[in-house]
This record gives C-alpha cells, sequence and structure tokens, in this order.
C-alpha cells in the first residue's frame, strides 16, 4: 500500500452546519489529502534534521521551508472544508523516513514522496469531476499546478547532487541549494 495514502476515514464526516454540500466520495478524498499532506510536512522535517546532523545547513533550510509548505497546502484544504461547513479531522501520521546512505537518497526520497502526492491529489481531482464538485476542483487546479513545480525541482535536486561528486562542489551547492530551488519568484 502507498506509504502516503494510509489515512482513510473510518468515521462519519463532523458535518458542523447543514448546508454542506460536499458529496461523500469528495469529502473523504480531501480528508485523505489533507493528512497525506500533513504526513509530508512531518516528512520534509525528517530530511531536514538528517542534513542537519551533517552540517549540510542550506540543504536542512531547504527541506525545512518545504516543510512549513506541505503544513500551508493542508491549512488550505482545512479552509475550504470549514468554508463548506465541515470539521476537519486529522488522523495518527506515520513514522517518517529518517536513514538515508546519502544525500542521494534523500534526493531520491523527495521525489518519491511528491510523486506519491501528486497521485493523491489527481484522485481528489477525478472524486471532484466525477461528483460535478465544482468548488473542489478549482481548488485541486491550484495544487496540479504545485505539483507540476514540485516536481521540477525535485529533478533538478537529483541532478544537481548526481553532479557534485568533486571534493567541495557538495558544500559549494550546499551553501546555494535554498537560492537555487526556492529563489523568491517559487511558492
Ligand atoms: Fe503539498
Ligand atoms: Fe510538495
Amino acid at each position: 500500500m502507498d506509504r502516503f495514502a494510509i489515512y482513510v476515514t473510518q468515521h462519519k464526516p463532523i458535518v458542523i452546519m447543514s448546508k454542506s454540500a460536499i458529496p461523500a466520495p469528495v469529502l473523504s478524498e480531501l480528508q485523505r489529502q489533507l493528512n497525506h499532506e500533513l504526513t509530508a510536512a512531518h516528512a520534509y522535517q525528517a530530511l531536514s534534521l538528517w542534513c542537519a546532523a551533517r552540517t549540510l545547513k542550506g540543504f536542512a533550510a531547504f527541506f525545512a521551508k518545504q516543510a512549513g509548505e506541505e503544513r500551508e497546502h493542508a491549512e488550505k484544504i482545512m479552509d475550504h472544508l470549514l468554508d463548506r461547513g465541515v470539521q476537519p479531522e486529522l488522523a495518527a501520521l506515520p513514522q517518517p523516513a529518517q536513514a538515508f546512505a546519502s544525500l542521494l537518497a534523500v534526493a531520491q526520497q523527495a521525489r518519491t514522496m511528491e510523486q506519491a502526492n501528486t497521485r493523491g491529489i489527481n484522485a481528489v481531482f477525478e472524486a471532484a469531476l466525477a461528483a460535478k464538485d465544482y468548488p473542489a476542483q478549482v481548488l485541486m487546479h491550484w495544487f496540479i499546478n504545485e505539483q507540476v513545480e514540485e516536481e521540477a525541482w525535485c529533478a533538478e535536486l537529483i541532478d544537481r547532487v548526481e553532479s557534485s561528486t568533486c571534493a567541495g562542489s557538495l558544500s559549494d551547492l550546499d551553501r546555494h541549494i535554498v537560492k537555487l530551488l526556492a529563489g523568491d519568484e517559487k511558492d
């Protein structure tokens, strides 16, 4: 089973306003995805700690920033649910991967996570399409775009780490990684 697709609601959704018009399959996907985003935040924090423990401060800062962004993504979905009269339901988060053989393995882990996240976003969108839930479709447009960026920086990160083989090039990369991959133009 997909490690990041572990959240399936077992309970009836908590609807705080009877006007909630979220179709049940869409609601269930949104709940799953918001917990998936929190899981991603937790997992990026672990990547950041791995880097910090090896004095790769640039990479640590970069992954910490990603953790913050994933939390913001979860909050976007929470706000959407609240606006539509549903109390978001938080799940227990799985322990993230924390032991890696190399920085390249860390970068590959980031890409695996983003690919899983893209599948999660697509699943929400497909449910919203099937149910003709237009507000959820529009919300997911933002996420679909975001995933294009997220997968692009992962590919770039892997490329840059792979080509940093000579002495000193990894610490040069570490010094510049936040600027290279997370400049102000990107969020
Ligand atoms: Fe995300
Ligand atoms: Fe992401």
